[in-house]
C-alpha cells in the first residue's frame, strides 16, 4: 500500500502522524501514514514526512518521490548524505507562521526598544531609574532574510513605526522598505541598525555568518535577535561581544543543538533571553494538510507545492 513515513531522529511526531492518518482517510483513503520505526516496507514508500530523518533511512526507499519537512526549514533534509538526487523536497509555507514570527520579532523590538532588559536588571537590584523613552521611530531594526517570514516580519515592524530595513542575499525591491543585497553591503547594512534579526535559511554561505567579524560591524549597544537557525551564530563569539559590553543583549530562540542541555550557561547568561525554537510554528492541522495534498499531487502526477531549490538551499 503506498506509504507516507513520518520520521524524526529526535522528536516525538505522534501527534502529527494521527493528523495525517486522518487527512490522508479524508483525502487519499489507501495512504498509509506510518510512523517510523514502526514496521514499513521500504518499496512501498511514497513520500517521507521529517523533521531531522534518521541517518541513513532516506537511502533505502527505492520508490521515494518526495521529502517533505514539517517545518518552514529544510536544512535538516538536505545536509542527508543519502538524499536521493532525483526527489523533491517540500517544506511548510504557512501565512499564519509568519504571522507569528513578526508578532515574536515585533515583541523583542519592543523588549529592547522600552529597555525592559534594563527593567530586569534594575528591579533584580531593586533600583527605581526611569530609562529615557523614544518613540520606535527612533529604534532601527534590521531584517536579515526577506522570505515569506522575513518580509512579513519587516513589514510589521515598519507598520507599527520602527525604522526598518532588510538585507538577503539576493536583490528584493520591498516598496517603501530600505533594502540592501550581498556581502559586501552587509557592513552598510549593519552599522546603524539598534536591533539585528536573523531570519535567513541555513545555507552553506549562511553558517556562521554571525561570527566576531559581523559583530565588530554592528554598532555598540545593539541587540541581536536569532530567529533563523542556530548554526548561523558562531557563540562563543557572541559571548565575546556581550561579555566586553560591546553588544546590549540577544534574543535566542535557535540552537545547533536542541534541545538545549539544562546545564548549558547560556541558561544563566545575564544579557541572553533564551527561548526553545518557538518563536513561530504551523499547527499540525496545517502541516499534515500541505503535506497530504502534496502526496495526493504525486499520486495524480503532479508537481509538489513549496518545492524547494536544491542548489540554492531555500
Ligand atoms: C522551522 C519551523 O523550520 O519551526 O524552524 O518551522
Amino acid at each position: 500500500m503506498p506509504t507516507l513515513l513520518v520520521c524524526s531522529a529526535c522528536d516525538n511526531l505522534q501527534v502529527l502522524a494521527d493528523r495525517m492518518a486522518t487527512e490522508a482517510a479524508r483525502v487519499l483513503p489507501g495512504l498509509q501514514v506510518t510512523l517510523w520505526p514502526e514496521p514499513f516496507e521500504a518499496d512501498d514508500v511514497l513520500a517521507v514526512a521529517a523533521w531531522h530523518p534518521p541517518a541513513g533511512l532516506l537511502g533505502t526507499l527505492p520508490k521515494l518521490q518526495m521529502v517533505a519537512s514539517i517545518g518552514a526549514g529544510t536544512e535538516h533534509i538536505l545536509r542527508c548524505p543519502d538524499l536521493p538526487a532525483d526527489v523533491a523536497v517540500t517544506r511548510i509555507v504557512d501565512p499564519a507562521q509568519a504571522r507569528g514570527m513578526a508578532e515574536y520579532v515585533l515583541w523583542a523590538a519592543l523588549y529592547y526598544h522600552r529597555g525592559f532588559d534594563q527593567m530586569a536588571a534594575q528591579q533584580r537590584q531593586g533600583l527605581w531609574h526611569m530609562p529615557p523613552q523614544g518613540p520606535a521611530r527612533a529604534f532601527r531594526v534590521g531584517i536579515m532574510g526577506l522570505g515569506g517570514m522575513g518580509l512579513q516580519t519587516a513589514l510589521c515592524l515598519r507598520d507599527f513605526g520602527f525604522a526598518v530595513s532588510g538585507w538577503s542575499r539576493s536583490a528584493h525591491a520591498v516598496e517603501d522598505l530600505h533594502t540592501f543585497a550581498g556581502d559586501a553591503a552587509l557592513p552598510e547594512f549593519l552599522a546603524p541598525l539598534d536591533m539585528v534579526v536573523c531570519l535567513l535559511p541555513l545555507t552553506p554561505a549562511t553558517h556562521g555568518l554571525c561570527n566576531a567579524g559581523f559583530f565588530a560591524r554592528m554598532k555598540t549597544g545593539a541587540a541581536l535577535v536569532n530567529v533563523g537557525r542556530g548554526e548561523q551564530v558562531v557563540l562563543p563569539d557572541l559571548l565575546a561581544a556581550l561579555d566586553s559590553g560591546h553588544l546590549r543583549g540577544a534574543v535566542l530562540d535557535v540552537f545547533d543543538r536542541e534541545p538545549l542541555q539544562a546545564d548549558d550557561a547560556l541558561w544563566r547568561h545575564p544579557k541572553i533571553c533564551l527561548t526553545p525554537h518557538m518563536a513561530s510554528s504551523a499547527s499540525d492541522q496545517t502541516i499534515a494538510q500541505q503535506i497530504v495534498t502534496n502526496t495526493l499531487r504525486l499520486r495524480q502526477g503532479l508537481l509538489p507545492l513549496h518545492t524547494m531549490d536544491r542548489q540554492r538551499g531555500y
